[in-house]
């Protein structure tokens, strides 16, 4: 791909390994929970480094609290060069043991060889969840340094439990959280090194699984298929808009799961131009792409039976000559018309498309991704998203995969009163609706566009971007969404 995204490429091999007490290597890291009480592995490490131990971490005042880490040097009293202790709490759940070890493979870079037991905590797919958070808090976005952070780690060792299940979750882990990284090189990557070309050239490259299926529609394609919101966004800049279709459809599967996510590569708000601070970290307005293709590929990779439909609507959002201006009419996909009063209000108009083409293939339900309001972001901050549905059975079973994949989203409401709040004088609707309850507004906007189909929308405009670099998070892309999806189509594929 050339100046393009680089894949995520997390290469620490991870293997389920023998008892820890027969074990040896460079690091075992180990957890506590409160007041130190000792977790699996860690009895055994502590009881043989003895007495000084105990005085050492109430010097340093490690206790055992959630986000803690010290790190000892063994001096030979059990056959690893350093014992890593990671903090629990009072209590943890795959959420905790996700975090802890975000934390153990942040600590651990400059090591090659590297093991732990936070598996054996008793929480539901423990492995997993130590996979994915050991891999995440190693990943790093360093392609545009001329000096590159090495990651030195080349394997983790889950040291005891059943070899044959530690190690298949483990994999499982493995695959998310390239997935998840795959998604935040793609958001951390500069809006120059991913036009919409270049993105849907990264789907086609999907297609070497025979499963799945691409389809790429061009600028003449958008324009003839009425696409008139994709078109009227893109209308403004030098890249051509793409739209891309990708299908997952493994033998024998049955309910298909439809995913949109918003692909703006650059949102410099258009002739509604935004103010320069607002626009710094407007690449990442893609984010919801980049979750739902990185999000099919990891569903693809576990061999989940569940047919998948992923739509992204790739543009720029620029002010260009031939830019759409306020006061502009679109006809989206599905017949509907929209009055563009603020250019910047962009992500609801290819939205529409993407929705409209999404409930065209009558799937059994449709999660959109989208960056779509600085509002959702003030109510909500950083770190959750935003939930909306028009199904309450939809919105149960998303919330469920949310928490089962440890990201946090929270649900708002779609008051039917409030549609006036985008009544046009002119067309069908209008794509502003005030600053009051804005992240509503356009939630209401993208309901006109999905028929009768159970429907969730998550804004992420808040934790699509990680403020600051902590456990299994770095600061920037985060891939919010990934884990997500995956876990509710696996919950679908398993009929729940
Ligand atoms: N991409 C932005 C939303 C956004 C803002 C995402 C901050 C992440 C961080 C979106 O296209 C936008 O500009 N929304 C406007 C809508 C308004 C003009 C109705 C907003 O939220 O200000
Ligand atoms: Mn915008
Ligand atoms: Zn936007």
């Amino acid at each position: 791909m050339g100046a393009g995204p680089s894949p995520g490429g997390l290469v620490t091999e991870i293997s389920a390994a023998g008892g820890v007490a027969e074990a040896a290597g460079e690091v075992l890291a180990v957890p506590v929970f409160a007041e130190r009480a000792w977790g699996p592995g860690a009895d055994w490490a502590v009881e043989a480094l003895g007495e000084p131990l105990d005085r050492y971490l109430e010097g340093v005042s490690f206790a055992g609290k959630r986000d803690q880490v010290v790190v000892l040097p063994t001096r030979g009293a059990i056959p690893f060069d350093s014992l890593l202790l990671v903090g629990m709490g009072d209590e943890t759940d795959a959420e905790g043991v996700r975090r802890a070890a975000g934390w153990v493979g942040r600590h651990t870079t400059r090591r090659a060889d590297v093991g732990t037991t936070l598996h054996l905590l008793e929480v539901a797919e423990a492995a997993r969840a130590v996979a994915e958070g050991f891999l995440l808090g190693q990943y790093r976005f360093s392609k545009y340094r001329s000096e590159p952070e090495e990651v030195a780690t080349e394997r983790l060792r889950l040291f005891g439990g059943d070899a044959a299940r530690v190690g298949a979750q483990a994999a499982r882990g493995t695959e998310v959280a390239e997935a998840v990284a795959l998604a935040r090189d793609l958001v951390n990557e500069p809006a120059a090194g991913k036009p919409p070309a270049t993105l849907a050239a990264l789907a086609e490259g999907l297609a070497d699984d025979p499963r799945i299926r691409v389809k790429v529609h061009d600028e003449s394609d958008i324009i003839e298929g009425g696409f008139g919101g994709l078109a009227g966004v893109a209308a403004g800049a030098h890249v051509p808009p793409r739209l891309v279709e990708v299908w997952y459809e493994p033998a024998g599967a049955g309910a298909l799961l439809a995913l949109v996510g918003k692909g703006v590569v650059f949102d410099s708000g258009g002739l509604s131009l935004k103010k320069p601070d607002a626009m710094e970290s407007m690449k990442t307005d893609m984010a919801g792409a980049a979750a739902v293709l990185a999000a099919v590929k990891a569903i693809a990779g576990l061999d989940l039976p569940v047919r998948v439909l992923a739509i992204t609507p790739l543009t720029e959002n620029m002010p260009g000559g031939g830019a759409i201006r306020p006061g502009d009419v679109v006809r989206a996909r599905n017949g509907k018309t929209i009055e563009v009063l603020n250019t910047d209000a962009e992500g609801r108009l290819l939205l529409a498309d993407g929705l409209s083409l999404a409930a065209e293939a009558a799937p059994d339900l449709i999660v959109d991704l989208a960056t779509l309001t600085g509002a959702c972001r003030v109510a909500l901050g950083d770190k959750i998203a935003g939930v909306w549905s028009n199904d309450a059975a939809a919105l149960g079973r998303l919330e469920a995969a949310a928490t089962r994949a440890g990201e946090r989203v929270w649900p708002m409401p779609l008051p039917d009163d409030y549609r006036s709040n985008i009544d046009s004088d002119i067309a069908d609707m209008k794509n502003t609706g005030g600053r009051h309850g804005a992240a509503i507004n356009a939630a209401l906007l993208l309901r006109e566009f999905v028929g009768d189909v159970p429907w969730v929308h998550l804004d992420v405009a808040g934790p699509a971007r990680w403020p600051e670099s902590e456990h299994y998070q770095s600061k920037g892309g985060s891939g919010f969404g990934v884990r997500t999806l995956v876990a509710l189509a696996e919950d679908l594929a398993e009929g729940r």
